[in-house]
Order: structure tokens, then C-alpha cells, then sequence
């Protein structure tokens, strides 16, 4: 069956689907995104995913596409004409189409959405989840505001480029001796204390709505939270070391540069956190 995606107000075949060249998502990287898990009709922080959504383009004075009922509207049609169950949804927001100048167009033009589904297969996260994944470390070279997700992400495809070939799943990016965050992710301590420790919020970092999520089932199960930078050293030397995203989910971390953490296979804390936090939504 063909993919079906949502642009600019219609359905139509992905591999068809076509923006305009001056669109400035294109030429300047002028806009944002999101992305949400959906699994069994569930949609995972969806009110989360949206309300960042309004608030990166509130940061970046582009107007809003559509209320947050139709966009709840499209993103459930999406899934459905796909014919899909569990799926990640993108969604991203351009300023327009206006012939290239580097100031917002004097015109008022039109936003551009774009939206897709693909499939996502929940037991193959399982799966890695059960084995934990490597990530590397990799300098944080990108922008002051990186707590806004636009679609800027040269600096994090260049780190996510070099996990790779390192056979790794996820590049923690390091500012200082501090990890910030991963490319695609919050980065995720917890000390032979047994302190949960993830980097606070601040321009620094994304704000991960699977980060918040992962808060507060913490504090529901009574653990220990501390949100401040920690170093590369100390991530290394922690008992367990895990990731979130929408992706993710909460992802077990055996390995950081080739050294294993704790005793190199996921925690105790870690799976603790996953099953709490697959909990809030699925039905299993
Ligand atoms: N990435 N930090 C960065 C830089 C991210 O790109 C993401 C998400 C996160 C985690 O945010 P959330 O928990 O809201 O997914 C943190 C998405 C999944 C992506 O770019 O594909």
C-alpha cells in the first residue's frame, strides 16, 4: 500500500508529495517539528507534543497552522489511511513559501504542515531495550536555543552520523566536561547512590516530553531525582545510564565511548523507569 502523507491540507501519496522550492523550511531550515508515538490508538504525550509544538512556534513568531483539534483530527486520519496501528507521527511546521530573503516575508504567507506516519515496532524496542544500546560522546557544537525543535539539525545528523559508524545508537553531546543532552534524546544518569540525575532545563537542552513523563513516574515510584549537568566521568563511572525520546522510549545504556557502565547490561532503575513509564498508556 502506498504511504499517504498530509500536506498543506490534503492526503495525498508520500512518494508524490512534493513542497515548493522556496519554501523556507527548505532554504533557511525556518521551522519545526514534532514527533509522537502512537500505539493501539494511544497517542503517547500527545497534549505534551503539541503544547511544545505551539511553544516553538511561538519562539519563533510562526503562526499556527491549525487548532490542536485538527491537528489531533489529521494525525488520527494519517494513521488511519496508512493503516497503521502503532506508528510515529511527524509533524512539521514551516514559515512559508516567499521568494528568498533572510527576514520574515514583509507578506503575510501561510505556514506550510507537513505530516507522515511510519510503522514502529514496539517488540523490536523491546527487544534493544533488553539489550541496552552504545552511545558515544561527541562535542555539543549546536545553536544557544536548542531548547526550541526546529528543524535545524546539521549539528546532531553530524553526531548521529558518527554514532554510527562507531556502531553505536545515540551520540550524548558534551559541552564543557557536561553532557547536555543526546542528538536525538535526554541523557540520563543514575549514581551508585542511587540519585536519578538528568540535565535541568534550560536553552541548553530540549525540553523531552518523554523526560517529563519519566519525572513524574520517578516521583511516583519515590526515587531520587536531581536535575543537573553531570560529566562525561561521571556518566562513565555511574551504576546505570539510560536515555528518553519519543523513539526511545527509556532506553538502557551498556556502553558509553566502548566502557561499559555499571555492569555493562541494563539496570534495574532503568527497566523500572521503561515499564512505568509504557505503563501510563499501554494496555497490556
Ligand atoms: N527527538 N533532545 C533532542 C535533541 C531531541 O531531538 C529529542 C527528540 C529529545 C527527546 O524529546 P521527546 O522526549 O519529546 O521525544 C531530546 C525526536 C524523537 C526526533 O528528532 O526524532
Amino acid at each position: 500500500m502506498p504511504r499517504i502523507a498530509y500536506v498543506n491540507g490534503r492526503y495525498t501519496s508520500a512518494a508524490e508529495a512534493c513542497v515548493h522550492i522556496e519554501d523556507r523550511g527548505y532554504q533557511f531550515g525556518d521551522g519545526v517539528y514534532e514527533v509522537c508515538l502512537v500505539v493501539d490508538g494511544a497517542y503517547w504525550d500527545e497534549e505534551g507534543h503539541l503544547a511544545r509544538l505551539d511553544r516553538s512556534l511561538k519562539a519563533l513568531s510562526i503562526a499556527r497552522p491549525m487548532s490542536e483539534r485538527a491537528l489531533k483530527t489529521v494525525m488520527a486520519a494519517l494513521v488511519r489511511k496508512n493503516r497503521l496501528k502503532t506508528a510515529l507521527v511527524y509533524i512539521q511546521v514551516t514559515r512559508g513559501v516567499a521568494s528568498r530573503n533572510h527576514p520574515f516575508p514583509e507578506k503575510k504567507v501561510a505556514p506550510s504542515l507537513v505530516m507522515t506516519a511510519r510503522a514502529f515496532n514496539l517488540e523490536k524496542s523491546e527487544q534493544q531495550a533488553a539489550a541496552g544500546v552504545d552511545v558515544i560522546t561527541a562535542p555539543d557544537i549546536r545553536w544557544g536555543r536548542v531548547d526550541i525543535k526546529t528543524i535545524n539539525l546539521l549539528p546532531n545528523v553530524l553526531a548521529k552520523q558518527e554514532a554510527q559508524k562507531a556502531g553505536a545508537a545515540e551520540a550524548w553531546l558534551v559541552k564543557g566536561d557536561t553532557v547536555t543532552e543526546g542528538a536525538s534524546s535526554n541523557a540520563w544518569i543514575v549514581t551508585r547512590d542511587g540519585e536519578l540525575v538528568t540535565h535541568p532545563l534550560s536553552n541548553e537542552i530540549l525540553g523531552g516530553i518523554t523526560r517529563q513523563a519519566v519525572i513524574e513516574c520517578a516521583e511516583a515510584l519515590q526515587m531520587r531525582i536531581v536535575e543537573r549537568a553531570f560529566t562525561t566521568e561521571e556518566a562513565v563511572n555511574a551504576a546505570e545510564a539510560f536515555l528518553t525520546s519519543a523513539t526511545g522510549l527509556v532506553m538502557p545504556v551498556v556502553r558509553i565511548d566502548g566502557k561499559p557502565i555499571g555492569e555493562g547490561k541494563p539496570g534495574p532503575v532503568s527497566r523500572r523507569l521503561r515499564n512505568a513509564y509504557i505503563d501510563r498508556w499501554a494496555v497490556r
